[in-house]
């Protein structure tokens, strides 16, 4: 039987990216010598991390800053007027200021707003990794001056990541580095590099498996929203990061499941000496 691929469609390189993947899924039923990847999905194959551009709209971004901003705010307001540990105070709908990656930075969990662009970005996110895909969980930040993020690995919840920019202000620095943009970097077999986002933008990598950190930040404060995915049907696929539904807060997950699948991962890590 012949073994159809995309060599057969004769319009092939006049289809837009989308239609290319509409029609590899075509032919998908029929046998082929190769499943047929993106050059996204090569690349992400070949490196384990890849940049997409403009995953969310500008516009969107600008929104989003301003959210997050807004969040950050609201969150020191409470702080100076509310006792923390008054009953039926509930630290993980506002967020907090104590992440251990990064301390005195603002942020915040599984916010139904990024949880939904989280479910939003899967297809796309499968596209471009070639994977199929569960949403797992979204977190959001906002860093300011002098933050730097160590070097490290992730938590099984965070298999297939999707680091996005939001938006920054470096006007602190528009005389001395007016160019100034925060690279993220990932460390490969092929060694270490830093990678430049703009609002809308991503780097997807994987999270468990290559280090990644950046440098202290030198502008005023940036956003940056984080997507965790698992493959489908893979070694983990914790589905909404043990929670009942997207959009709820970390007091919802069932922490006994997620760390058995931590103490597999850290035993994994053991065996192999990474
Ligand atoms: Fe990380």
């Amino acid at each position: 039987m012949k073994q159809y691929t995309i060599d057969d469609i004769e319009n092939y390189d006049q289809l837009s990216e989308k239609e290319k993947v509409k029609a590899a899924e075509m032919i998908h039923d029929i046998p082929t010598q190769e499943g047929y990847l993106t050059p996204a999905a090569k690349f992400f194959k070949e490196n384990h991390w890849v940049k997409i551009e403009n995953v969310i709209d500008k516009k969107v971004a600008e929104f989003l800053y301003e959210y997050v901003k807004l969040e950050a705010y609201r969150l020191s307001m409470i702080e100076h007027t509310l006792d923390r540990k008054a009953p039926g105070y509930d630290e993980s709908v506002w967020g907090d200021f104590h992440d251990p990656q990064a301390p005195g930075d603002f942020s915040r969990y599984g916010d139904l707003t990024f949880d939904t662009i989280l479910a939003g970005i899967n297809s796309q996110m499968e596209e471009c990794t070639g994977l199929k895909l569960s949403p797992t969980y979204s977190y959001h930040r906002l860093y300011t001056k002098g933050t730097e993020l160590k070097r490290h690995k992730d938590r099984p919840s965070c298999e297939i990541s999707a680091t996005m920019c939001i938006g920054y202000n470096t006007s602190n620095l528009q005389d001395k580095k007016p160019d100034y943009n925060w690279p993220m970097f990932v460390k490969n077999d092929n060694g270490e590099t830093g990678v430049n986002l703009n609002p809308g933008d991503v780097i997807i990598y994987k999270g468990c498996e290559l280090e990644h950190w950046r440098e202290p930040y030198e502008g005023m404060n940036q956003a940056q929203a984080f997507f965790h995915f698992n493959e489908k049907q893979g070694k983990f696929d914790i589905l909404y990061d043990c929670r009942p539904a997207l959009g709820l807060t970390q007091k919802y997950r069932n922490e006994e499941e997620l760390k058995k699948h931590k103490e597999a991962l850290d035993k994994e890590r053991l065996d192999n000496g990474s």
